[in-house]
């Protein structure tokens, strides 16, 4: 067979590599403990999956339901968009799909044409620069400086705004654990309007923010028209495996996905829908519990990180990621993680998320203390012990 263009440029997320490669060495009986997957490690919460069991009995899980989503769920979307972010969105600009990774790849299919420019965070989540390449397009990342707690260069910005087709931001951000700042967005939106371009706003992680409050740019004036945001359940409420994530923006942009989605998985669940509600009208205190508890892990591990020689690491501001600066160590992110593995601990290289992510590790904390504990041990020990030359 011959391959396309666009599914040979594709690129994995390190994360699901190293991941893999870890349940092989746990299946083989060796231990690992996992900081490289994003995924909270607390079980869903008991209301949600009582909310699933009923919608079982209730038999949401009998037909296709609308390629847009069930119209409870956009209304209640629409709701919590309206109260969180400030923007006036009714059911007609939600769209739902399995997971906000789909999300991301449709609103790219549907405004990028090939040869134009798409621009992201430097370092990212693997999937923007995966999916620009994927449609032929060129993607530019735009580096993140640690000194300014991971904001974007904006001088950098600004020269590649011209031409571009789709600035995609993420805050709070993955891998950096860095959050854009209303000022900052401000100047950002005032960039976009003035030069025409079209904003994905990942914001899977908006509730997971521990100093200050979270903002969109979809609320900044000349946004609302221009912008997409992006959301799930899989972060806040541990649904990740249940796979439901939506985009809200402009009628007509909503629509064109829904079409999109319609040729592709044709809806999402029926059970994960009705769960969704419930998730998002139900109680939030065990989203608070699990918040409060990776705030905890945030000031273990970056204590812990910052107590080890050649590493230092900024307080992240939001999402459950540390990313120290390993360039000290004199050794690179490949060859800590690979030796890592091998000694029982899983964490990524920082350069699967952009070339800037060069000289850093990421290191998830949706684990419990305990075992954060125990690998920050292992890495004080083993760090010396890493090859430099690989
Ligand atoms: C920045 C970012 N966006 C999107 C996603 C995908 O989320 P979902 O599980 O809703 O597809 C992730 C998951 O790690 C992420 O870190």
């Amino acid at each position: 067979m011959k391959f396309t263009r666009g599914i040979t440029s594709l690129q994995p997320e390190g994360a699901f590599v190293v991941l893999a490669k870890a349940k092989a060495l746990e299946a083989e009986g060796k231990e690992v403990i996992h900081l490289e997957i994003g995924q909270p490690d607390f079980p869903t919460p008991a209301h949600i999956v009582a909310g699933a069991k009923a919608a079982l009995d209730e038999r949401w899980t009998h037909g296709y339901t609308p390629s847009l989503g069930v119209m409870p769920l956009r209304e209640c979307l629409a709701k919590e968009l309206r109260e969180s972010r400030g923007v006036d969105w009714g059911p007609e600009n939600i769209v739902v799909a399995p997971g906000a990774k789909p999300v991301i790849m449709a609103v790219v299919q549907a405004l990028v044409e090939p040869g134009s420019k798409v621009l992201y965070p430097d370092p990212g989540f693997p999937s923007y620069h995966s999916l620009a390449a994927f449609v032929g397009a060129k993607g530019v990342g735009i580096p993140l400086v640690e000194k300014d707690c991971f904001a974007f260069d904006l001088e950098v910005l600004e020269r590649e705004l011209p031409g571009t087709s789709l600035l995609i931001l993420n805050s709070p951000q993955n891998p950096t654990g860095g959050v854009l700042g209303r000022e900052i967005l401000g100047r950002i939106a005032e960039m976009a309007v003035r030069h025409d371009v079209s904003v994905l706003s990942d914001e899977v992680y908006s509730r997971i923010i521990y100093d200050g409050t979270h903002h969109s740019i979809a609320s900044f004036p000349g946004m609302k028209e221009r912008t997409v945001l992006v959301d799930g359940l899989s972060k806040t409420y541990a649904m990740t495996g249940w796979r439901v994530g939506y985009g809200a923006g402009p009628k007509a942009l909503i629509d064109k996905l829904g079409l999109y989605l319609n040729n592709n998985t044709s809806c999402v669940n029926g059970v994960a829908q009705a769960s969704a509600i419930v998730a998002i009208e139900g109680t939030q205190e065990p989203s608070q519990m699990m918040f409060e508890e990776f705030k905890a892990r945030r000031s273990l591990i970056v204590d812990g990180l910052n107590d080890i020689d050649g590493l230092s690491c900024v307080l992240p501001r939001g999402a459950f990621y540390a990313f120290p600066n390993i360039s000290q160590t004199g050794k690179s992110g490949k060859a800590i993680s690979d030796h890592m593995l091998d000694c029982g601990v899983a964490l990524l290289p920082g350069d699967d998320f952009g070339p800037a992510g060069e000289g850093y590790i990421r290191l998830s904390y949706a684990n419990s203390q305990e075992n954060i504990s125990r690998a920050l041990g292992i890495l004080k020990e083993e760090l010396p012990k890493v090859s430099s030359g690989g």
